[in-house]
């Protein structure tokens, strides 16, 4: 659901800045005019004065600024076109750090690679070539191309993300669902993440929604330090930080909703999620699934007693035809 306010063109200016002052424009969609109308995209649901609050039929995204086609072309005097082929797209910019995925090459030429990308992105601090992610911890496997800086600070929707890219993964196709996470919730909640990361979703959650309490639970402690960290860039008093395993840690039946952000078999955690919910709340439950499997996956998880209602949406494309894909269930015992 992509929100925007809808007003004047002679009020809009002064909206606008108004929207900025109140800290809930999205900056991924472009303000734009419609039928004489200009909608300014908004993050939240919010009611100000000479405008009415739409659901944008067209969206216009922002351009990212890293355009492939166009940086494959810059490319194209120092890889072959076999090497170009096989350098796909998947970059991210998280902070001033910019992550690529290079095909195999010799180590002058990476060099030059990376030499190239910084010439293309001025402002970018560190260039990495990113191959694989390993393990529960997520950590993932980066090679530094161009400077030396792995820790950045990533700004996104208000919030402040500090993170090492060489130790631990910021996703950042997953930047819609932490919008959602974001307005999710309310000031009456107590809000479990049981797999809290640096804060991806406990950091927008308790910033914007203000909940009484999030109880962010990380195994690993690199992670865990960030999200300390985070919990202080972002001067939140509602967060509490927990480093341990889920299954050992999560409090039982205090929580009016369980965020569970991690989509290795996550049946494993589910029974723990549901014993955290007080008399009843919402688990939002990730996994991996083939647009054929959501349904089957569905309908398993209906098997389960507690689990009244069950919403999904997809978060992103994983691996081909594998999606991302998150199942809001309502619990109720
Ligand atoms: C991929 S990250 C996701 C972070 C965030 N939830 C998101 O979706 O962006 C998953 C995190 O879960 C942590 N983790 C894995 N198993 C865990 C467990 N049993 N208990 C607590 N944390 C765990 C990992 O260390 C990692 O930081």
């Amino acid at each position: 659901m992509y929100l925007a306010l809808r007003v004047r063109k002679e009020k809009a200016e002064k909206l606008r800045r108004k929207v900025i002052r109140l800290k809930v424009i999205d900056k991924s969609r472009r303000i734009i005019v419609n039928q004489g109308y200009v909608e300014i995209p908004v993050l939240k649901k919010v009611e100000l004065e000479d405008a009415e609050i739409i659901e944008q039929a067209s969206p216009v995204f922002a351009k990212p600024r890293f355009n492939f086609d166009y940086v494959k072309e810059k490319l194209s005097d120092l890889l072959s076109k076999e090497e170009l082929k096989k350098f796909r797209g998947g970059w991210e910019l998280i902070g001033d750090i910019l992550i690529v995925n290079l095909p195999d090459l010799q180590k002058d030429k990476k060099r030059e690679v990376g030499k190239r990308l910084k010439s293309l992105f001025p402002k970018v601090k560190t260039v990495v070539s990113r191959k694989a992610i390993r393990d529960e911890f997520r950590k993932p496997e980066v090679e530094i191309i161009y400077g030396s800086e792995t820790i950045t600070v990533h700004k996104e929707n208000y919030c402040f993300f500090k993170i090492d890219v060489s130790k631990l993964m910021f996703c950042a196709g997953n930047i819609e669902e932490r919008r959602r996470m974001a307005f999710i919730s309310n000031r009456n909640e107590v809000v479990i993440d049981m797999f809290a990361g640096i804060g991806q979703f406990t950091i927008p959650l308790a910033k914007h929604s203000k909940p009484k309490k999030v109880i962010a639970i990380e195994k690993n402690p690199v992670a865990f330090g960030y999200l300390k960290e985070n919990i202080a860039l972002n001067e939140l008093d509602n967060v509490n930080a927990i480093l341990g395993d889920c299954r050992k840690v999560t409090p039982e039946r205090i929580a009016d909703r369980v965020i569970m952000g991690y989509f290795f078999t996550p049946e494993r955690f589910l029974a723990k999620a549901i014993n955290a919910i007080k008399k009843h709340g919402v688990i939002h439950y990730h996994d991996l699934a083939k647009k054929d499997e959501i349904e089957a996956k569905e309908k398993k998880l209906k098997e389960v007693k507690e689990i009244k209602e069950i919403e999904h949406r997809i978060v992103k494309s994983y691996a081909p035809r594998v999606y991302h894909v998150v199942f809001d269930l309502k619990v109720e015992r």
